[in-house]
Formats: structure tokens, sequence, C-alpha cells
């Protein structure tokens, strides 16, 4: 080695002494060694110029440089170990927890009010021997208008408003399609409910596009209207827990014959008649009636032999009742204000 380079590694290790002890961050550590020990670095060109010695002057020369860089990098291990103590004592000191402080409490959520209801429902047919079953939310025409004796063209399809697919599959517009299932997979005796979401192109303050119907399904032999009054007023006296008015008003639905629309008396005016009611006094709650022997033909249920009842209550009409909410839609707002008063 020449006495020029000898110099150049004092300098270089005098400089690479002062330059960590006046690293005071951690960022300052790893632009140092980038300085000295990265691929441009000051010692990593020292070792490079080694190649071009001979041999008894690089390995003396190798060795001076070699010793340099490892106290460099000692020092600089032992610089950035400080630093780190010191950025963790800084943490641990700024992120001291005051455990004098009140807690920040919980917010327990709960169950949505359509949900209780449905869970309701479902838990009080069940105590009167009801099964529970479920069907699919997009259905084909056939299951929800052509087997429940609704015809392509027939009027009471406008009724529903529906939501149609491009193919041609729609959004059930009931839950009636769910007794259809069931009829054409289990034979009679058949005694279950079903509940679910279904849509219809319909919003005002008792009508939104998505709601809820539970369907119920009777079948057996000798199964008449007396049992499906009996069933519902029995239902009515246990859900609402109070004496509310119920009628059976004589209605139309292809799928039932007779049909039935049941009513209950309006809780927000007692009956007198409000907006709510549109003047009636009365809140329409479930369609339902006989299962019309078309349509047990067309599952393959013998008419002669067999009779049923059906009906499809909303849900969202027995909530807005048992709780008392006048608007439907607030159901649906997701304001946290009025979820809360189920909690
Ligand atoms: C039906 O949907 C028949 N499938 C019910 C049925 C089943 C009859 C079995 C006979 C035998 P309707 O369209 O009336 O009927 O609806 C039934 C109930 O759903 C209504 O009484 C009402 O409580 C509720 N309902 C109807 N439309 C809406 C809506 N847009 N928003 C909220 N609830 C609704
Ligand atoms: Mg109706």
């Amino acid at each position: 080695m020449t006495d020029e380079s000898t110099n150049d590694l004092e300098t270089l290790a005098a400089r690479a002494r002062e330059s960590v002890d006046a690293c005071t961050s951690l960022a300052a550590i790893e632009e140092l060694k980038v300085e000295f020990f990265g691929k441009k670095g000051a010692i990593t060109a020292l070792l490079k110029t080694l190649g071009s010695l001979a041999p008894d002057a690089r390995r003396e020369a190798g060795a001076r440089v070699n010793a340099v860089r490892d106290e460099i990098g000692a020092l600089v291990a032992a610089r950035q170990a400080e630093l780190d103590r010191e950025e963790l004592e800084r943490r641990l000191a700024a992120g001291r927890v005051d455990v004098t402080q009140p807690g920040r409490g919980q917010q327990p959520g709960g169950l949505h009010p359509i949900t209780r209801v449905r869970r309701r429902i479902e838990s009080l047919f069940r105590n009167a021997g009801f099964s529970v079953e479920e069907g699919p939310e997009v259905e084909d025409d056939w299951h929800n208008f052509e087997a429940l004796n609704i015809p392509a063209n027939h009027p009471a399809r406008a009724m529903h408003d529906t939501f149609y697919f491009p193919d041609g599959r729609l959004l059930r517009t009931h839950t009636s399609p769910v007794q259809v299932r069931a009829m054409l997979r289990d034979k009679p005796p058949l005694r279950m409910i079903m509940p679910g979401r279904v849509y219809r192109c319909d919003s005002d303050m008792t009508h939104t596009p998505m709601f809820h119907q539970v369907e119920g399904l009777v079948v057996d032999e000798g199964v008449s209207f007396a049992h499906l009054k009996s069933v519902l007023h029995h239902f009515v006296e246990r859900f609402f827990e109070r004496r509310l008015g119920i009628r059976f008003r004589p209605s139309y639905f292809p799928f039932t014959e007779p049909s039935a629309e049941v009513d209950i008396e309006c809780v927000f005016c007692s009956g007198k008649g409000c907006r709510v009611c549109k003047g009636t006094g009365w809140l329409e709650v479930a369609g339902c009636g006989m299962v019309h022997p078309n349509v047990l033909g067309n599952v393959g249920i013998d008419p002669e032999r067999y009779t049923g009842y059906a009906f499809g209550m909303g849900i969202e009409r027995l909530a807005m009742l048992r709780y008392n909410v006048n608007d439907i839609r607030m159901y649906f707002d997701n304001d946290l204000r009025f979820l809360r008063q189920f909690g």
C-alpha cells in the first residue's frame, strides 16, 4: 500500500468516527451506512482497489482496510443500538397508559326489529307444531305465478309490480312460491311456515320495495277455513299480547278459494281512522284462504282427498302495530336513534 493510500485510509477512518458520533437519528445512521459500506461507499471503493496490487502488498493493505471496516462497522452498530434504545424510551414515555382514566364503555349491538319480530313469529308457530322452511328470492315465472294459478296476462299480475331480470326470472313478489316448492317436495300432511324477503315496486307509509312475509301452509285431509281462522286468531292474540280488533275481509287471490284478507285494528288511531290506515281504522296484515284445487293439481296433490289453507303475513306491518311505528320506511332507514330503541 502506498503512503498516499495509507493516508487516505487514516483520513477515511477519522471521518467515519466523527460521522458516527455526529449521528443523532436512525435515519442518519442508515445514510452513513450507505456512505461507507454501500455499493458506492468509501470503504467498498477501497476494497475494490486491492485487486490491482501485487500479492504481498494486497495482503497487507487488505488487512488494514478490513481492520478499519470492522472498527467502523462496530461503531455504527453500537451507535445504532443506542439510538434504538433512545427511540424506544421516547415511545414508552409518550404512550404511557393512564390507568386512572375512565373506560370507554361498550355499545352492545342488537337485533334489527324486523329480525326480532320474525323470530317471535317463528317461535309462536313452532310451538303450534309448524316447521320453518325457506325458499329462493330469485324465482322463475312458473313458481311465482303460473303454478299459483296466475297465468300470463292474468289481471292479478298487475297487483304485484314485479322486478324482472333480463332473462325472465324475477325477484319473488310474495312467499307463496315456497308453498309450491314445499308441496312438490313433500306430500301431506304439511304444516309449515315460510318466512323471507319479497320485492315489489312499491313505496309509501305502509309499503316498501323490499319487505318480509311469512307464508303459512297446512294441507291434510279435512282441513277447513275454520282451522285457518282459529290459527290466525290465536297467533294474533299471542303476538300482540293485548286485545286488538281483527277481521277477515272477503278478498280474491287466484291461488286460494275462498280468499280473505286479515285486518288488525289500527293502533295509531284505535280504529277511528288516520293517515296510516288511510282513514279505514284497519291495517291489512295478511292475505289467506283455502288452497285452490288447481294449485294442488299443479303440484300433484289429489284435491279430492286433501284440502289446505294458506296465508301470507307482512312482517313489517305486524312490527308497525306491535312497536307503534307509523311509517314502515323507518325500519329501513338505518337511523341508529330509531334502531337503538329496540336494543
Ligand atoms: C300476497 O302476497 C299473497 N301471496 C298472500 C297469500 C298467501 C294469500 C297465501 C293467500 C294465501 P298481498 O299482496 O296482500 O298478498 O300481501 C300480503 C301482505 O304483505 C299484506 O297483507 C301486507 O301485510 C304485506 N305487504 C304487501 N305489500 C307490501 C309492501 N309493499 N310493503 C310492506 N308490506 C307489504
Ligand atoms: Mg293484500
